[in-house]
């Protein structure tokens, strides 16, 4: 059987994580390299160089590019320069997302363009530009950051485009996994629950009674933290997880099976 831990190393690896200037896609960036993967960190703000040079400065291999998930020629631009500077391209991480408040009826139709353009159009343009040259190799893994919002109707907070854009990312990833299942490239979704991020930190100091909330329809009585999505977006994409495609796994404290 050989060594075990060697399934779940990245060492050698190309990474590419999408939302990687901050929060949860910063996180797995350097998980990613603290097992071994030379993270290219990928967001549309260029604050994602200054996040990039952390992580390699404590001993990460990193490298980063700035371009939004929602036009698809600078995506396509993307991936062929991952592969002009560094030859391949061995996983994608698409979890670039964003979220909002506000009722059904309220929504006009530039806030419902505009969520499902970056929650389900960008990650659908990123996968496909990235898979191409992962088709090619029969080789390659993909993750897309879907959430409890797209399997359980959650509460208080009303957002349902997110809602609706992070259930079609999911099953974005159920069809992709089984079309490309004989082809070498897995593609799974995570859905975090809620997470430790700034964001929710900031909810955590305006709105403590939506905390709450939230704390009590957790079993597990805590957030997420961003290691713990991180972990294991770390396990699907390494070969310990070669017979998992085409899945949901939801980290999130038992909120979605309550
Ligand atoms: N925080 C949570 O509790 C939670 C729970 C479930 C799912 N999620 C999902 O996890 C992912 C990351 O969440 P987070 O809390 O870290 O968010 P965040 O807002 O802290 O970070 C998102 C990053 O994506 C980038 N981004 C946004 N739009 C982009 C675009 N068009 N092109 C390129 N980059 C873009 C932002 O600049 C930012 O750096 C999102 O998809 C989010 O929906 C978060």
């Amino acid at each position: 059987m050989g060594d075990p831990s060697a399934l779940f190393s990245l060492a050698g690896k190309v990474a590419v994580v999408t939302g990687a200037a901050r929060g949860i896609g910063a996180s797995i960036a350097e998980r990613f390299a603290t097992q071994g993967a030379l993270a290219i960190l990928a967001d549309r703000t260029p604050n994602v160089e200054a996040t990039a040079r952390q992580i390699a400065a404590s001993g990460g291999r990193t490298d980063w590019l700035a371009f939004d998930v929602t036009d698809s020629a600078a995506v396509d631009a993307a991936a062929a320069e991952v592969l002009r500077r560094h030859s391949r391209i061995d996983i994608l991480v698409a979890n670039a997302g964003m979220s909002y408040e506000l009722p059904a009826i309220e929504h006009t139709d530039q806030a419902w363009r505009s969520v499902m353009s970056v929650n389900l159009d960008g990650v659908f343009y990123c996968v496909r530009a990235f898979a191409k040259p992962m088709l090619a190799a029969r080789a390659g893994t993909i993750v897309a950051t879907s959430s409890i919002a797209g399997v359980k109707a959650v509460r208080p907070e009303l957002h349902v485009g997110y809602d609706v854009s992070k259930a079609a990312v999911a099953h974005l990833c159920r069809m992709l996994g089984v079309e490309w299942a004989k082809a070498g490239v897995r593609v799974n979704a995570i859905g975090p629950g809620y997470t430790d991020t700034d964001t929710l930190a900031e909810v955590g100091k305006s709105r403590p009674e939506v905390m709450n909330t939230w704390l009590g329809d957790i079993p597990a009585g805590r957030l997420m933290s961003r290691t713990e999505i991180a972990n294991t977006v770390a396990f699907l994409v390494s070969d310990a997880a070669s017979g998992i495609t085409g899945q949901l796994v939801l980290v999130d404290g038992g909120y979605s099976a309550a």
